[in-house]
């Protein structure tokens, strides 16, 4: 079968490579990546340290305001589906290049694959929460990594298509920490010691676009009990500098820049705790056991916050500092994504449903 994929962003070039390698034998995948993520940081070294293939169409769209950059993706993916006829298109997560891909293919009516449906924040004012409810409405199968994600469906009417298959993400750690294990690249490059600092990521625009929030983040992290290490988005660094933070995150955090997969996911298992508003950072703390701290109100991996492995804490400084300083968080995780093996079962899935 003929697929088309289409990437973007950082997260999503993690989330494909797990599902490519297992379309690899016997099916035809053309890779889009929209160009919504350039730098070589966010986007070249993850197809080299991946062993991504180079797209087949690199639409370059760059960075814009949400309705021109989304806009052109649209116009550039619906020519490849016009030229490719794909059996389906395969999108993932919740950016805007998803959104992208679903218009695109739910006007051409190409039958719409969704990778990690279901997730929901219910926080509206999420970008990535309007693309993920408005991609689950069009598609045709929904890869839900977990029996939470499906009841969420389910309350927005979506029942048909709809499978529990586990988080490619998971797939993808398992990967990682076989090669990652032992490489002690980056804490020797650093000179940290595992268990004692703190992993920062921060990039949600909620926290990058409003200044007292990233100032009392940034304030918190400033008196954490511990080394603080932050590979830094760079919508945050332009944020940080423009609301005069900079000098005083430079001087107080170390700040790096972003960091290869491999990189990061050593940085986070060798983590006392991470603080985060990411949401594939949320998930990946827990399967290596690392305490999470996230920087929301909300959270569409609920089912970490319930188990106690991660605590919501928003902006709000006692409460970061609070939750960097308590000794009380669980001993082992349980299970509720899967057991590694999400990418045969979408591509099973994924067969069955085209032969149909
Ligand atoms: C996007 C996704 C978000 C995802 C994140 C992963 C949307 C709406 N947002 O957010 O869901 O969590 O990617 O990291 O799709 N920039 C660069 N180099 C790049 C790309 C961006 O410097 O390669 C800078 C530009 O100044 C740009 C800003 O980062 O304006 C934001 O980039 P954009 O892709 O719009 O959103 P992200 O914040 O990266
Ligand atoms: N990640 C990475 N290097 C970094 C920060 C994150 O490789 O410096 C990886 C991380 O392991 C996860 C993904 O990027 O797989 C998460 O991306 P991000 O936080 O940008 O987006 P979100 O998940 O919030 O959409």
């Amino acid at each position: 079968m003929k697929i088309v994929s289409v990437v973007g962003a950082r997260p999503q070039f993690v989330k494909a490579f797990v599902v490519s390698r297992r379309l690899e034998p016997g099916h035809e995948e053309v890779l889009v990546h929209t160009g919504q993520h350039y730098s070589d940081d966010l986007s070249a070294v993850f197809f080299e340290e991946l062993s991504i293939p180079d797209p087949d169409y690199n639409l370059g769209v760059g960075s814009d305001t949400h309705g021109r950059q989304t806009a052109a993706m649209i116009e550039g993916i619906e020519a490849i589906l016009l030229e490719e006829s794909p059996a389906c298109i395969l999108l993932y997560g919740d950016t805007n290049s998803t959104l992208a891909g679903a218009i695109a293919a739910s006007k051409l009516d190409v039958p719409i694959a969704h990778v990690e449906a279901g997730l929901r924040s219910h926080d509206r004012s999420m970008p990535e929460e309007i693309n993920r409810v408005l991609t689950d409405h069009v598609s045709d199968l929904l890869f839900a990594p977990s029996d939470l994600a499906k009841t969420m469906l389910e309350e927005e009417g979506i029942t048909d298509g709809v499978h529990v298959v586990g988080d490619v993400g998971y797939d993808a750690i398992r990967w990682a920490r076989g090669r990652a294990a032992g490489r002690g690249e980056i804490l020797e490059r650093r000179s940290l010691e595992g268990g004692e600092y703190v992993l920062g990521t921060i990039h949600r625009p909620k926290n990058t676009d409003t200044p007292s929030r990233l100032a009392a983040i940034v304030d918190a992290l400033a008196d954490a009990p511990r080394r603080v290490v932050v590979p830094l988005h760079p919508r945050t660094e332009t944020a940080l500098r423009e609301y005069g933070l900079w000098e005083d995150a430079k001087r107080d955090l170390e700040i790096i820049d972003p960091v290869g997969y491999l990189d990061f996911v050593e940085l986070l298992e060798g983590a006392e705790r991470v603080v985060t508003d990411s949401g594939g950072v949320q998930k990946e703390a827990f399967y290596l056991e690392t305490p999470c701290i996230t920087l929301r109100e909300e959270t569409e991996w609920q089912e970490t916050v319930d188990c106690g492995w991660n605590r919501l804490v928003g902006a709000d400084r006692a409460a970061i500092l609070e939750a960097l300083r308590s000794t009380s968080w669980p001993r082992s995780a349980p299970s509720f994504y899967g057991d590694g093996h999400t990418a045969e079962r979408i591509v099973a899935i994924l067969e069955d449903a085209i032969d149909r």
